[in-house]
């Protein structure tokens, strides 16, 4: 989640959100960091997958549909509970996968999937 929590570093807003992101390590998917809800949302959810842990219990051939289905699952709920609070999140797929992970600085096993900014309604 953006913010992070207490403790942890805030040099990745600044990466997300800014010309300082890594684009000299990607291309035209770059482009969808710089998008308005990304930079002007309060908070960005980001949504990880570790293909392995689910891979370890169900075998190979059905990891990759039940790691989307999950995350389609916590996104869903995720929207629904910022309704709930009064809030409003949008869905994010558009980015460059390193070059994402590379600037949260996620573990390796971690692959970014969803970008859910949330925020106020206008
Ligand atoms: C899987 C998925 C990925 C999406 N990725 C993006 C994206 O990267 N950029 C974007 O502007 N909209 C993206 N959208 C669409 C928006 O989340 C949203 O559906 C669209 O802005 C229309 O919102 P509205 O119906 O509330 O007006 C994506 C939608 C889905 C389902």
């Amino acid at each position: 989640m953006w913010p992070p929590p207490a403790g942890s570093t805030i040099t990745n807003r600044a990466a997300i959100g800014s010309s300082s992101f890594p684009t000299a390590t990607c291309e035209q998917p770059c482009a969808a960091l710089d998008q308005e809800a990304i930079t002007q949302a309060p908070a960005v959810f980001v949504i990880a997958a570790v293909y392995e842990r689910t891979s370890r219990k169900y075998g190979a051939a059905r990891t990759p549909r039940y790691v989307h289905m999950e995350v389609g699952h916590v996104a869903q709920n995720l929207l629904l509970e910022a309704v709930g609070l009064g809030l409003r999140g949008m869905t994010i797929g558009a980015f460059e996968d390193d070059a994402l992970q590379n600037a949260l600085s996620l573990p390796v096993d971690q692959r970014p999937l969803y970008l859910i900014p949330v925020g106020h309604p206008r």
